[in-house]
């Protein structure tokens, strides 16, 4: 394969391994922050993409996407189920989330995350040419900056992590805390969502290899490591393009006629996944149904929740409750052709979820916990009516810069139903005044000003930048 000079490292490409009806493999687009932010830029990017394409056994040859160059890296049965369902996604998936969910420490599980995350450093280094520059992503590939800096110490080496770093009390819980520090500590730049995670990993720095932190910077093995907040953000002009599409417009009006034309929808987009609050949400709305301050007439609710982590366990039982608590307020406050609750659990196409948000008076985002959310930016740039209320969590990255948001505890199930009700009642010049401010930002920060911000302070020189599209 030839070389590159830009190399991103993610656990997933951008496409998506997945069975047609007719059983032959069918390349979608995957879903999830983490595809959708990198994809927007770097589709039109000189640089090479290294991934897992989904699917196990021999890696797939995947033409280019545009200038975009994409490096598949297979991964078998054992080590899907060790690596990605296991170590990344049930030990420090629920771990980095606050512990909303209890995370699991098999031993099994970290000899296989350790040789996955040393096939993707391999494969990257490979491929790079000298002085490289390797930005890699997230916490699947934690190990992966220090085993690059030890294969290839000519790299320029960056490490971004998409999801939150967690306080010490709870980081320390982790049986193998000083490799996994130590090896995104390889990179020259680590970067978060949120200041605050730079301050926790500076405070773990000094604790567990007793070395000089600050919250943005790091001394470690003789080198300074950069640390610093990075919010990551969307493809706003792609969300507004989409959003003014004459056929996205008319189908978000066929769809509001389909819901039966209620006074108010709500809409909540997520994975299923049990950060994303989707069981206090079902609890707040159904006790409104219950008190009589929603009808079913007026009001209607639509949860698209996407699969997601379908083999692992946690996921599956969080469906069975989620579909059973759908069905009982269906049950008990629905009528015939009009259900409380419109329950989608499958995945859409762009336009598709444009369409949506625009049929949406009240966008309900209510994560437990959420490195940024991707969502609630989506919606906002998807409303050029500048109508829509956005109620969201105080526990999401993107409550530091929608402050303008109905914002709410999602763990408060009364807070939370004041909050959904005060949305629901706000007038249209106080949610045009809230939608007017929060446009401006994202106007200002999408994905581009992101990678930006990120790659100039990578190479302090602005010449990666210069490699990304222009507005
Ligand atoms: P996470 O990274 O935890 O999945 P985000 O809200 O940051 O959460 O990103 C979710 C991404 O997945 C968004 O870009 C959103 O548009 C996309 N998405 C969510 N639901 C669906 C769906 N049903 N079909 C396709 N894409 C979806
Ligand atoms: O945002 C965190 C993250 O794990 C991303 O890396 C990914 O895009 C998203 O959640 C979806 O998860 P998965 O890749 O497991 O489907």
């Amino acid at each position: 394969m030839r070389q590159s000079s830009l190399v991103v490292i993610a656990n997933r490409l951008p496409l998506d391994d997945n069975a047609a009806p007719d059983g032959a493999c069918e390349w979608r687009r995957s879903p999830g922050g983490l595809a959708s932010a990198l994809h927007a830029i770097l589709e039109q990017t000189p640089a090479t993409w290294v991934g897992w394409a989904g699917g196990v056994g021999p890696a797939p040859a995947l033409p280019d996407m545009g200038s975009l160059r994409l490096r598949p890296v297979s991964l078998t049965e054992d080590e899907l189920r060790g690596y990605y369902e296991g170590f990344a996604n049930s030990t420090l998936w629920p771990l980095y989330h606050d512990a909303v969910q209890q995370p699991t420490f098999d031993r099994g599980w970290w000899e296989t995350y350790r040789a996955v995350n040393q096939r993707f450093a391999e494969a990257a280094a490979e491929i790079a040419e000298p002085g490289a520059a390797i930005w890699v992503q997230d916490y699947h590939l934690q190990l992966v900056p220090a085993m690059l800096r030890e294969l290839r110490p000519d790299l320029l080496i960056g490490f971004f992590l998409h999801v939150p770093f967690p306080p010490p009390e709870l980081y320390m819980q982790l049986p193998r805390r000083v490799e996994l520090l130590r090896g995104m500590l390889g990179a020259d730049l680590v970067g978060f969502q949120r200041p605050q995670a730079a301050h926790n990993v500076a405070q773990l720095a000094k604790k567990l290899l007793g070395v000089v932190a600050t919250d943005d910077a790091i001394a470690v093995d003789g080198r300074t490591v950069r640390t610093g907040a990075f919010p990551v953000s969307i493809d706003v002009t792609e969300m507004r393009a989409l959003a003014a599409r004459p056929d996205v417009v008319s189908h978000a009006r066929q769809l509001r006629h389909d819901l039966g034309v209620p006074k108010r929808v709500l809409l909540s987009v997520d994975r299923l996944d049990y950060t994303k609050g989707i069981e206090h949400r079902l609890t707040a709305y159904s006790e409104l149904l219950r008190d009589g301050f929603v009808k079913v007439r007026d009001t209607v609710m639509v949860q698209v929740a996407v699969p997601s982590r379908e083999r692992v366990e946690s996921y599956q039982d969080l469906r069975d409750r989620i579909e059973g608590e759908v069905g009982r307020i269906n049950g008990e406050y629905g009528r015939v052709g009009e259900p409380a609750i419109h329950y989608l659990n499958q995945p859409f196409a762009r336009s598709q979820l444009a369409a949506l948000y625009q049929t949406a008076d009240v966008m309900v985002v209510t994560p437990l916990r959420d490195g940024m959310n991707l969502v609630a930016k989506e919606f906002i740039a998807a409303r050029e009516d500048g109508a829509g209320a956005l109620v969201l969590s105080e526990f999401a990255g993107a409550a530091a810069e929608l402050e303008q948001a109905f914002l709410v505890n999602p763990h408060d199930v009364d807070g939370l139903k004041d909050t959904l009700l005060q949305a629901m009642k706000a007038d249209r010049g106080d949610l045009t005044a809230r939608m007017t401010a929060m446009r401006q930002h994202l106007t200002e920060h999408d994905i581009l000003a992101w990678a930006r911000a990120y790659l100039t302070a990578l190479d302090h020189t602005g010449q990666l930048a210069e490699r990304l599209p222009a507005n």
